[in-house]
């Protein structure tokens, strides 16, 4: 099963971000955790600060792997057209986050890609990943 983790911006400084938030594990390091412990998926990660190349990399791997992982940052609450991106494509992907934000500002509430993604995990620090894995190998 190929699945596309996918970062969006300001995730490229965990670890030295907003600590008391988001820990203090560098999402390199998360990853060689995450590949050892799935080896039967072949994954893939991609970062970017930018709302154009997580659309571009949504199309590039929308059509050929089996599910993404997508981590919107702060794109999660503003963008339509990555919502969009999500609706166009065949795969299923999952939003997840880092924080609980339920528990956060208002603004953090509102998800604009929820309703076109298969489901959402929140709050469960970088274990929010793992479980999204975990859901693809449950199917
Ligand atoms: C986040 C939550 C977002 O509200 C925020 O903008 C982020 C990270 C999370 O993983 O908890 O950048 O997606």
């Amino acid at each position: 099963m190929k699945i596309q983790i996918i970062n969006g911006p300001n995730l490229n400084l965990l670890g030295t971000r907003e600590k008391s938030i988001y820990g203090d594990l560098s999402f390199e390091k998360y990853y060689a955790q995450l590949q050892a412990a799935f080896p039967n998926l072949q994954l893939s990660y991609f970062q970017s600060n930018i709302e154009g190349e997580i659309i571009n990399k949504i199309h590039e791997v929308g059509f050929s792997f089996d599910g993404i992982v997508l981590n919107a940052g702060a794109y999660t609450h503003t963008s339509i057209a990555i919502a969009d991106a999500i609706s166009a494509i065949n795969i299923p992907v999952i939003e997840v986050h880092i924080s609980n934000v339920y528990k956060r500002e208002a603004f953090r509430h509102h998800s604009m890609i929820a309703p076109s993604c298969k489901g959402v995990i929140a709050g469960f620090g970088l274990i929010s990943y793992r479980l999204a894995l975990e859901s693809f190998l449950q199917q």
